[in-house]
């Protein structure tokens, strides 16, 4: 998992907004928007990547300290380059978010854009979140889903298995990575099935806002 992000580091960002026709930088406008965070919080960006949900949460309050945590060191570097060119106070660590180096009730919020589907233990890494989050913290989680209605699942997901991985394997020259997410999209337990779960990890009341017609969802719920 982590040698197959560093391999696509460099073609990440580039291929997000590619394949998502832009859409993605919405989304995660959107994950942040939900959260109405308050100068003073902390908050952990999980899985933070190349950092750009990170970065969108900082640039929002000068008040706002954001911790991105990620296991990939290179996906890590490019979001320290981009957070040298951005506003906002952005601190980047490489760690594991299923075992995490910090104290209980630490967080105000965690976020977490697109990495929830990559982990290998997710049961233990709901518990961490729960864990690190103050009683009354909130959490958004932003992953991809699978569109409903017949017809634009069908060309939808016709894309996503033939189109995108040919594209991915081309510009970031990995020939397993664009496959793999068509296939961890496929496998995520999403929408009632991904809130149940957020449910017996002992989260409060978790919603799910579908976004974009379905390719996305966001997930929001509290720690009671
Ligand atoms: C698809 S990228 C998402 C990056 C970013 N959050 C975004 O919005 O584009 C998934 C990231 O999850 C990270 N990741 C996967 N499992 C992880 C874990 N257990 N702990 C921390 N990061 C993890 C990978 O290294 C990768 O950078």
């Amino acid at each position: 998992m982590r040698q197959m992000f560093d391999g696509i580091a460099g073609t990440y960002d580039l291929l997000n907004h590619l394949l998502s026709a832009g859409v993605d930088i919405l989304w995660r406008r959107w994950t942040v928007d939900a959260l109405d965070l308050k100068a003073g919080w902390w908050i952990l960006d999980l899985a933070t990547g190349t950092a750009d949900l990170g970065l969108e949460a900082a640039a929002r309050d000068p008040g706002v300290r954001v911790v991105g945590a990620d296991l990939s060191l290179p996906m890590l570097r490019r979001g320290n380059k981009k957070q040298k060119r951005k506003s906002g106070q952005l601190f980047l660590l490489c760690g594991d978010a299923q075992r995490l180096p910090f104290p209980d009730a630490r967080f105000h919020a965690v976020t977490i854009g697109f990495g929830v589907r990559n982990f290998s233990d997710l049961t233990a890494g709901l518990h961490e979140i729960l864990r690190v989050l103050r009683p009354g913290g909130r959490l958004a989680i932003l992953e991809f889903s699978r569109p409903r209605a017949f017809l634009l699942s069908r060309a939808y997901l016709f894309y996503f298995r033939f189109i995108l991985p040919g594209i991915g394997r081309l510009v970031s020259r990995n020939p397993l990575a664009y496959r793999y997410l068509y296939e961890s999209v496929m496998r995520f337990p999403e929408g009632e099935a991904f809130r149940t779960r957020l449910t017996q990890t002992g989260f409060l009341e978790p919603v799910e806002r579908r976004l974009t017609l379905g390719i996305a969802t966001l997930y929001l719920a509290s720690k009671p």
